[in-house]
């Protein structure tokens, strides 16, 4: 728990900095699962700063988004393509082919399959060593929604209707945001080595608390965090307000 949110983004981005580091010193890629949303876009600029000012390279770093929209056209204003290109990418030297974000305008016949490949280059990029996660007031890690299970895999799901009220002004209205969404699974999520879940402000506290005390339950899908070996949580004072 920092004081806000500020202090914390900055000590996560500086672990961020140090696994990337690391692997690079041992001449290995550095894989991570990367979370939009407002929650991560200070820790996102911190990232950048590391570069430009401290020569932070990402040439060794492969990244998994967590999900994207669907469907959903990737220079859209409300996509997490561009999301990820105007807060991270684009400012960068990572490579364009390590990056990968579940795609949006993919067919709808070949979503499954393209769930699938997904799947598969995760693990051959040697699976997530660090995933970035928020938290959704629904108790939703990604887009896992209320109902998904512990050993859900990344698939297509409708949003629930507090999360498409939660977006809606990003699409100047609730009636525009898209009713489902490509999700890496909560599985998927878990078999992550180390996970790094980040809340700010008071509107998360009911939800943290769910998360850390609650029983783990299909109907909080981030009580499922609970039976992962190497889970931070990283709140500010705000989102730590209601835990026991
Ligand atoms: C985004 C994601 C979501 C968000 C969550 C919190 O890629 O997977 O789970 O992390 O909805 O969103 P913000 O940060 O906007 O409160």
């Amino acid at each position: 728990i920092y004081a806000d949110s500020e202090r914390a983004s900055v000590a996560v981005a500086q672990q961020i900095a140090e696994l990337v580091r690391q692997r690079a010193a041992e001449g290995r890629m550095c894989v991570l699962g990367l979370a939009t949303g407002s929650t991560p876009t200070r820790l996102y600029e911190e990232l950048v700063r590391l570069h430009q000012q401290q020569g932070l390279s990402f040439r060794n770093v492969i990244s998994f988004n967590l999900d994207e929209y669907y469907p959903m056209a990737p220079d859209s204003l409300q996509s997490y393509v561009r999301f990820m290109r105007e807060y991270l990418f684009d400012h960068l030297d990572i490579e364009s082919e390590n990056i990968h974000i579940p795609d949006g305008t993919v067919p709808q016949e070949q979503v499954v399959e393209f769930c699938r490949q997904y799947e598969e280059q995760i693990q051959q990029a040697g699976g997530i060593d660090l995933q970035v996660l928020g938290i959704g007031r629904t108790g939703h890690i990604g887009f896992n929604e209320p109902g998904s299970g512990a050993t859900s895999r990344t698939r297509l799901i409708t949003l629930d209707h507090i999360t498409r009220t939660d977006a809606a002004s990003d699409f100047y209205g609730e009636e525009n945001v898209p009713r489902r969404a490509i999700t890496m699974g909560v599985g998927t999520i878990l078999e992550a080595r180390h996970i790094v879940l980040l809340a700010w402000g008071e509107g998360k506290a009911a939800v943290v608390k769910r998360m850390v005390e609650g029983d783990p339950t299909d109907s909080v899908p981030a009580t499922y965090l609970q039976q992962h070996p190497h889970v931070q949580v990283v709140l500010d004072e705000a989102a730590s307000a209601e835990l026991t």
